[in-house]
Formats: structure tokens, sequence, C-alpha cells
């Protein structure tokens, strides 16, 4: 055993491809909104921004106006969602940008869509406002995460569970920039480093996993689904034994590329594992949901269980559950 270290000697701070982040959490997309938050924190929520770098809900190239209600709901050790992306589309997006460029830390702009040309207009939408944009309006876009895996919108399977439909947005994205790209992979599949492979190959500097599990709720009375969408995607507790195995796969399969680990993501022991399995960042979505405080209490208890274990930083941990 490592003898244990000091808080004030372990080095938070990672290289998630080409950005440094300030420590390795950052929120998963669609469940934290930087603005609601604002407006209900007493100090400066920009400056003060406890993620290290700021992932919002998916956007799309046109407005979706989501699935009917109900949309979420409680599972026993996790919960439920059938949004449906609802989103106002990449042009309203792009007019909201100025409302939070005082935020400090790097953004990882999530895109969605239902085909590559779809895809690639957000990624071309942006990056054409921001080469004519001041600075001062517009906060630091940073990469993007192409979220090929919401099983919650209608048209089909998940593009993530095709191989050669996931390289096909790949690619179609990686024409229109030259930022850092995720994609984000779905759980929903019975081999995740197909994807993760094709999505490489195809230009991808880094993956995401995962996105939420295929799953149903019934309301008890009347033993009818629950979710107005029937289906919703499980995330929380309850599957983070399966994304960490899956977090395993891929960086087992594919060394040296930047992994974004989530699922189930609830304090900072948690985080910890999902970098023992090649995690270089750790998202953190349901657990957003149980307060405000989640985030920052979660860095510091990752901080703890670094120091009591000897690890000077994430870095030194990271892979070690690959060893064996
Ligand atoms: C209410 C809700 C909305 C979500 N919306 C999105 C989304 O817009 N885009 C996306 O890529 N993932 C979305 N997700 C999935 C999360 O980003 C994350 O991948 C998943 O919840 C697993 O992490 P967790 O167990 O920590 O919640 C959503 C999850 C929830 C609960």
């Amino acid at each position: 055993m490592t003898p244990p270290l000091e808080l004030e000697q372990v080095m938070l701070a990672v290289e998630l491809g080409p950005l440094r982040l300030e420590h390795p959490l950052v929120d998963a997309s669609g469940t934290f909104d930087l603005l609601e938050y604002a407006r209900r924190y007493r100090g400066d929520f920009f400056a003060d921004f406890p993620y290290a770098a700021y992932v919002p809900k998916t956007v799309t190239a046109d407005a979706r106006t989501g699935n009917p209600p109900p949309r979420v709901t409680e599972t026993p050790s996790g919960m439920i969602n059938g949004i449906g992306l609802e989103n106002p589309g990449i042009d309203a997006w792009i007019g909201g940008l100025s409302e939070w460029a005082a935020l400090r830390r790097p953004v990882i702009v999530s895109v969605g869509g239902n085909s590559p040309d779809q895809y690639a207009a957000v990624v071309r939408a942006l990056e054409t406002h921001l080469a004519s944009a001041f600075a001062a309006t517009v906060p630091r876009l940073e990469g993007f995460e192409l979220n090929v895996s919401c099983p919650n919108v209608a048209g089909g399977p998940q593009i993530g569970a095709d191989p050669a439909a996931t390289a096909a947005v790949v690619g179609a994205c990686r024409a229109e920039t030259t930022r850092f790209l995720l994609v984000k992979l779905t759980p929903n599949v019975s081999d995740v480093t197909l994807a993760a492979r094709a999505a490489v190959e195809a230009g991808a500097d880094g993956l995401s996993l995962v996105n939420t599990f295929k799953a149903m709720v019934l309301d008890r009375e009347t033993l009818r689904p629950f979710l107005g969408n029937r289906t919703g995607g499980l995330c929380g507790p309850a599957i983070k034994p399966i994304a960490l195995r899956m977090v395993a796969e891929v960086a087992q399969a594919l060394p040296g590329v930047p992994l974004v680990g989530m699922g189930g993501v609830i304090s900072g022991l948690d985080a910890l594992e999902f970098i023992a399995c090649g995690a270089t960042a750790v998202g953190v979505g349901a657990a957003n949901f149980t307060g405000f405080e989640a985030p920052s209490r979660i860095v510091a208890e990752l901080r703890a269980e670094l120091a009591a274990r000897g690890f000077a930083s994430p870095a030194a941990a990271r892979g070690i559950a690959l060893d064996a």
C-alpha cells in the first residue's frame, strides 16, 4: 500500500486531449442547466462554476419539442427519462450564447441529429458563428460531443448502435471542425468497442460513455408504460457496474484515446473507479438532481480518495483496474 498523502499534495488537473481541466469532473449532457443554477445562486455562478468543463444539453439543427409527459421518474437506485432531446434548435441556441459568455470554463457542445447532414449542420453553424463573433459575446466553445446515443427519440435505431452510421456522422462533423471532437457512445449494444473503434477511425479525438440504457417503467395502477414515450433511458447508481465494464473494455481496446466515463457517479469514490477503469474525465448526471452541492462535494471526495491511496494525481490512478 502506498502511504497516504495530505489533501493539498493531490493535484487534480487533467488533460483531456487538448483541453486542460482543473479537475476531472464534467456535467453529463442534459442534467445541469447552467442558466437555471445561475438564477438561483447567490454569488457569481459563472466564476464559481463547479465543473471543470460545461457540457450543455444536446442541441439539434431544428427545434424539437421532445416527448409527451410524463418524462422523468425515479426507479430503485436510479432514474429514467424520456425527454426526447427537447431543445430550441441551433439558431436560437446560438442567439442565447451571450447570456452565458461570462463562463470561465471550457464548453463541450453536445450535438444531436438523425443524419450525418443534420449533425454537420450544427457544427458548421457554430463554427461560422465563432469565426465572426466578438470573443466577449461567446463562451469558450472548445469541443463537440456527438450524441449518437439518445434512446428517447423516434426515427429508428440509435445511430450509435451501428458502427458504419457512427463513422458517417463523425466523418461529416470532422470535415467541419478542427476542435476537440468527442463521440458519446450508446450502451445499448453487445460490444461497445465496435462503435468506439469506428468513431476513432473516422476522426474522433475521444469518446464519452455511457449514455442511458433503454428501459421501461410501468404505472403501478394501470400496469401501462408510465412514460409518455413508453420507454426511456435508465441512469444513476443502477447502471454504474455496467458502465465501468464498458469504459474498461474501450480503454483496453483503444489505449491512449481520451475517455469521459459516466454512469451512476454519486461520490468521489465512484469517480475514482471510472478513472481506474481508464477514464481521463468523469461525467456526473443523475447526481445533479440530488442537490446543488453535488459536484463540489464529489470533487472534494475525489481528492480525499486519491490522497488516502497515495495517488498524487488522477493520472497516477488511471487504468489501474486494467492491469489485472
Ligand atoms: C434528464 C436527463 C436528460 C438527459 N439528456 C441528455 C442529452 O440531452 N444528451 C446526452 O448526450 N445525454 C443526456 N442524458 C444522459 C446523461 O448525459 C448521462 O449519459 C446518463 O444519465 C448517465 O449518467 P448518470 O448515471 O450519472 O446520470 C440525460 C440524462 C438525464 C437523466
